[in-house]
């Protein structure tokens, strides 16, 4: 018999994003972006970080924050490699969408380099508006703005 474990979504303590860190590859392959997991963005932002778990482990996490002027900023979102493609990634944005929406957010936003082409996918299948935006990152560094308007719709 197949068992499906479906993920309950929660909010996400430091001691999550440590666990995360500790298999890091498998949320991020061979990118490294471990500075960017701030255990301060998890502690201050409580209720806009959020992580998928599961019997076996976190499947996904977002952490992101709402800004004073109104937008929702995904600052990390990444599924494991074994829960890709099942809607656990926009079932996380639609728990993030919720909770920024509950602070006062009007809209989304997000970034990602240009050559993160399944990034781009994902954002776009999610209804973001996606535009490379050079220096962006500073000189010569490009990045790929993502913004969308709330209320985020779950379903496909
Ligand atoms: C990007 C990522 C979070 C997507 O998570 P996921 O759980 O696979 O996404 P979902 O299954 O919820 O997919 C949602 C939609 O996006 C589409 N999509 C997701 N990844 C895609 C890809 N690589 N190419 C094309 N479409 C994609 C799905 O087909 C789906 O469309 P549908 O709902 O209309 O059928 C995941 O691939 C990931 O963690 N990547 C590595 C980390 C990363 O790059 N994060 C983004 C940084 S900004």
């Amino acid at each position: 018999m197949i068992r499906v474990m479906r993920a309950q979504i929660t909010p996400a303590g430091t001691a999550d994003i440590h666990q995360v860190l500790a298999d890091h590859h498998r949320y991020w392959g061979k990118r490294d972006l471990r500075a960017l997991h701030l255990s301060a963005l998890v502690r201050e932002f409580g209720e806009t970080c959020l992580v998928a778990r599961a019997e076996d482990g976190i499947h996904g996490y977002v952490i992101g924050f709402v800004t004073p002027a109104g937008t929702g900023y995904v600052h990390l979102i990444a599924t494991r490699d074994d829960a890709r493609g099942t809607g656990l990634g926009r079932r996380l944005y639609a728990a993030f969408a919720d909770a920024a929406h509950r602070q006062g957010a009007q809209r989304l936003k997000a970034i990602t380099s240009p050559g993160n082409a399944g990034s781009i996918a994902f954002h776009r299948r999610l209804g973001f508006d996606a535009r490379t935006v050079d220096d962006y990152d500073g000189p010569g560094r490009a990045m790929v703005v993502f913004r969308r308007v709330l209320p985020l719709d779950a379903a496909p």
